[in-house]
């Protein structure tokens, strides 16, 4: 049974800079972290637009910066945690600096800040449009640097290890976490990880539906984990769709981005008449908050029959284009679409959970010595819709302040001498794993045609009835079949789905992200 101090779970920015700065300030403490995927594989990697934060103190404040995020929350923000993680994100800004990232600078050497929808201000930091290739890449170099930290991939954590495990009644203490059963898809077996701190850092929920922007290890796996363990998750219902993926046939599983940051340097959003239509929607028309924007153009779908609307980038000039984004405007080409000339189709996707594990200002969840951040915790920041860019932010600051609390009593807490070993008797091969691929795909047309950008009681009702058929048939197949990553992760995206429909059908009242045409 390996044993471990601290155990990472995820490989994107808030798993690797929570290790990192272990690391640095504890020597002689063992980290290990585990990543279901490659090393980079993540949300983070994907990350286009920046990272919000107050650098330009001549234009922006930091009133600013926590009155646009409180307002794209839509009155659910806490505002405690709004103004600590607005007026910490320089530093954390600074320490991604120190580690040698790159953020773009302007020709007179101050850092190019980008605009997007919700911000009164330019105050996006970025890598032109590869922001997070650049922080994922930089931060994997750090790591391997690491004596003291172990990076594993193709190890699926499965589940948490707690009281539970240990077969002892749940008295009225807080539960604790002592590591986490893990499966090693090199060898396929499960392997259980004995550690004295346990971080979630698994990251988003976008493969629920048909059509997201997150690439395909995004299943929810955390949440679910940590759903299973008791730990209190919510606001799950607010899951927040970007208004503009690119429509065009997914690659990977994942829908191609195009940043919010195109319509911050002018683009414009057009009907298939090439009639903009964002003026009846908003008085900030392209830069609304996303609810508004992603509502908007489903509105217009609705009106149109269309599939998709248009982005007008024609009055961009191509060497600013190019040069803002050179990753967007090759991906163009590359489907034969000239940005000076044509316009890009363009639809919502799901993009971000808002909500997650709930974690107070210092990580902590309501299980002791499991920590969460990232995008699999609620922290309170983004409310009912989170203001662009502001993701980044928030797991850079949340992953400081879970390694100032870890600090704490790291030196002091000792592993669980006995755990035992998982009890998990799947172990037969089945004839139909056909059968997983089936049902993934069909949770994610419920949740596309169901629990979409707007949604009505029937709708729900409707989810929630499949959602059953499709837990007992996966529960039977889990029962039966070998195990495997697909099936593990099936069972994590139902969970996830059940909680989005079952917190959705709870809310009675519109906000942000969350639309029930029924509440209005
Ligand atoms: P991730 O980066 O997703 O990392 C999760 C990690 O957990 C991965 O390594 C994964 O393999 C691992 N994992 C998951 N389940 C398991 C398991 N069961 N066992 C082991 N490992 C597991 N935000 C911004 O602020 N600015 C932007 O410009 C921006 N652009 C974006 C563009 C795109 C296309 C996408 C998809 C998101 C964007 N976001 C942006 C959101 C932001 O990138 C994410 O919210 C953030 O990167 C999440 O970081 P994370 O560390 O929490 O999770
Ligand atoms: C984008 O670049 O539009 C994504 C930014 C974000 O998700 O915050």
């Amino acid at each position: 049974m390996p044993k471990t101090d601290v155990l990472v779970l995820g490989s994107g920015i808030a798993g690797l800079t929570y290790a990192l700065k272990i690391a640095e300030c504890f020597p002689k403490q063992k980290i290990v972290i585990l990543t279901k995927g490659d090393e980079s594989e993540s949300n983070t990697k994907y990350a286009q637009g920046g990272i919000a934060t107050v650098i330009d103190t001549l234009d922006d404040s930091y009133e600013k910066h926590i009155s646009d995020t409180l307002k794209a929350g839509d009155g659910l923000c806490d505002p405690k945690v709004v103004q600590m993680v607005v007026e910490e994100g320089p530093k954390r800004l600074y320490e991604l600096i120190n580690w040698g990232i790159n953020f773009d600078k302007s020709k007179l050497g101050t850092y190019d800040l980008g605009l997007e929808g919700g911000h009164s201000e330019h105050r996006i930091l970025h890598f032109k449009d590869i922001t997070g290739y650049e922080i994922e890449r930089k931060l994997i170099i750090k790591i391997k640097q690491q004596q003291n930290i172990t990076l594993l991939t193709s190890h699926f954590a499965v589940d948490l290890i707690t009281e539970h495990q240990l077969k002892r009644p749940r008295s009225k203490q807080k539960l604790t976490c002592y590591g986490a059963y893990v499966f090693n898809q090199k060898t396929q077996e499960i392997v259980t990880y004995n550690a004295k701190t346990i971080l979630l850092a698994t990251g988003g929920i976008g493969q629920v539906y048909r059509n997201t922007t997150n690439p395909i290890i995004a299943t929810g796996d955390g949440i679910a984990m940590a759903y299973r363990a008791k730990a209190q998750v919510s606001n799950m219902e607010f899951v927040q769709f970007h208004p503009t993926a690119l429509a065009h046939q997914f690659s990977h599983g994942r829908s191609f981005l195009i940043s919010e940051a195109v319509r911050g340097l002018g683009a414009i959003l057009k009907n298939e008449h090439g009639e903009a239509f964002m003026h009846k929607y908003d008085v900030r028309k392209e830069l609304a908050s996303r609810d508004i924007v992603s509502r908007a153009i489903d509105n217009e779908l609705k009106i149109s029959g269309a599939d998709f609307v248009y982005l007008d980038c024609t009055a961009i000039s191509k060497k600013d284009f190019k040069q803002h984004f050179p990753n967007i405007y090759a991906q163009c080409i590359e489907i034969g679409i000239d940005i000076n000339k044509q316009m890009i189709p363009v639809t919502p996707a799901a993009h971000y959970l808002c909500g997650g594990i709930d974690v107070d200002i210092n990580g902590c969840t309501s299980i002791q010595h499991l920590f969460a951040c990232g995008e699999c915790a609620h922290t309170g920041l983004h409310g009912a819709n989170r203001l662009a860019s502001n993701s980044l932010l928030e797991a850079l600051v949340f992953a400081h302040r879970c390694f100032i609390e870890t600090k704490k009593n790291i030196e002091t807490i000792k592993n669980k001498t006995s755990i035992p070993d998982w009890d998990g008797k799947n172990t037969f091969e089945t004839k139909e794993r056909i059968l997983i691929t089936h049902n993934r795909k069909e949770l994610q047309s419920i949740m596309s045609d169901y629990v979409g950008i707007i949604r009505t009681h029937e709708r729900l009702h409707r989810a929630s009835k499949r959602l059953n058929v499709l837990f007992e048939e996966t529960e039977d197949l889990y029962q039966k079949s070998k195990l495997s990553t697909s099936l593990f992760e099936l069972r994590n995206m139902i969970s996830t789905a059940y909680l989005i429909v079952e917190q959705s059908m709870k809310r009675v009242e519109n906000k942000g992200g969350f639309y029930n045409s029924d509440l209005i």
